[in-house]
C-alpha cells in the first residue's frame, strides 16, 4: 500500500494546497516585543551587537509601542537601564524608576497593549548580579524581598504582567503573595521558569547594561545539559502560582519547549534571545542568509515545538512579512 499509491507530493503541488494543510500558522498575535528603556528625551541609541534594536527614552518607547500595536503585536516586555546602579538596585523598586515611567506612558497612550515588566536585579545592581550579594554569593531569600517590592511597584505603575527572570527559588510564590497583599490579584505572572545559563545572552547584556562584574550566573540559571530538571522547575513554578511559563533561550532548547508543552496546561512562552537574533542579523548582513525566509522559518519552528508566545526582537519585521509587507 505504499508507492505508487501513496504520494505525499500530491498535497504539496500548489501554494493553495500547501496553505490548506499547513499545521503551524505563525501570527503577529504570537509575538511579544522586548524594549529597552533609558532615561532622557529623544534618545535612540543603537545596540551595536543587535542591529535594529535601540535603547529608547520614554517618548520613543511610546512610538515603538504604537508601531507594535498597529502591526497586531499584542504585548511588549520592558527592561530598564537605571540612572544609577547600587548594591540593592534601588531604582528597580522606585515608583519613578525608568520602567515604571515607561509603563505609565505606554498604558496612557495604548491601554489595550499588554505591558509586561521584567523583574530582575541585574540591570540595576552595581555588581550586575540577579540578586543580593553577600560574601560573594547570591543570597536567595534576601533577593525575594527586593523582587516583591519591584513587582508591586511595576503593578502600581500599571503593568499587566510581571515576569521574574532571575531564577531565584521561590520567586513566583513571593511575588504572588506580595501582589495579592498590595491589591493586585489580577496582575499575572509570566515566570522565566526554565532559564538556562546560556552564552546566547551577551548582546542583551550590552543592551540592558547588566553583565555580571565577576563570576557568572551558573548558581541560579540552569545547566544547558539538563532536561528533566526543566520539568521540576516547571512543576514548582506552577505550584507557586505562575500563570504562564517561559523557556529561554528558544532555538537551542526546542526539545525543552516541546517537553514543557506536553507537561503543562498553562500557556508556554519561548524567548528567542539576543544571541539568536545577532547570529541571524550578522549572517544576513553578509548576504549569507535570506533574513526574511530564515526568520519566518525559525519562528515557525519555535511555535511548532509548542510555544504559544514568542518573545523576539524580530517581532516587528516578522509581523510585516506575515502581512505581506
Ligand atoms: C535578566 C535577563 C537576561 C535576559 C532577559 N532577562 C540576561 C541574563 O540572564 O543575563 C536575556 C535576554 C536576551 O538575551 O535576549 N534580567
Amino acid at each position: 500500500m505504499h508507492f505508487p499509491i501513496v504520494r505525499p507530493r500530491r498535497l504539496r503541488a500548489t501554494p493553495t494546497l500547501r496553505d490548506m494543510v499547513r499545521e503551524t500558522q505563525l501570527n503577529p498575535q504570537d509575538f511579544i516585543y522586548p524594549l529597552f528603556a533609558v532615561h532622557g528625551e529623544a534618545v535612540r541609541r543603537l545596540v551595536s551587537s543587535m542591529p535594529g534594536v535601540y535603547q529608547l527614552s520614554v517618548d520613543q518607547l511610546v512610538r515603538e509601542a504604537e508601531e507594535c500595536h498597529a502591526l497586531g503585536i499584542p504585548a511588549v516586555i520592558l527592561f530598564g537601564v537605571p540612572a544609577h546602579k547600587d548594591a540593592q538596585g534601588s531604582e528597580n523598586f522606585s515608583d519613578d524608576g525608568i520602567v515604571q515611567s515607561a509603563v505609565r506612558a505606554i498604558k496612557a497612550a495604548l491601554p489595550q497593549l499588554i505591558v509586561i515588566a521584567d523583574v530582575c536585579m541585574c540591570e540595576y545592581t552595581d555588581h550586575g548580579h540577579c540578586g543580593v550579594v553577600r560574601d560573594g554569593q547570591i543570597d536567595n531569600d534576601a533577593t525575594l524581598e527586593i523582587l516583591q517590592r519591584a513587582a508591586v511597584s511595576y503593578a502600581r505603575a500599571g503593568a499587566d504582567i510581571v515576569a521574574p527572570s532571575g531564577m531565584m527559588d521561590g520567586m513566583v510564590a513571593a511575588i504572588r503573595s506580595a501582589l495579592d497583599e498590595a491589591g493586585f490579584a489580577t496582575v499575572s505572572i509570566l515566570s522565566y521558569a526554565i532559564k538556562y545559563a546560556s552564552a546566547f545572552y551577551s548582546p542583551f547584556r550590552e543592551a540592558a547594561e547588566g553583565a555580571p562584574k565577576f563570576g557568572d550566573r551558573k548558581t541560579h540559571q540552569m545547566d544547558p545539559a539538563n532536561a528533566r530538571e526543566a520539568l521540576r522547575e516547571l512543576e514548582l513554578d506552577i505550584q507557586e502560582g505562575a500563570d504562564m511559563v517561559m523557556v529561554k533561550p528558544a532555538l537551542p532548547y526546542l526539545d525543552i519547549v516541546y517537553r514543557v508543552r506536553q507537561a503543562t496546561h498553562v500557556p508556554v512562552a519561548a524567548y528567542n534571545v539576543s544571541g539568536e537574533y545577532a547570529m541571524v542579523k550578522a549572517a544576513a548582513a553578509n548576504g549569507w542568509l535570506d533574513e526574511r525566509a530564515v526568520v519566518l522559518e525559525l519562528l515557525t519552528s519555535i511555535k511548532r515545538a509548542g510555544a504559544d508566545l514568542i518573545l523576539t526582537y524580530h517581532a516587528k519585521d516578522a509581523a510585516r512579512w506575515l502581512a505581506g509587507m
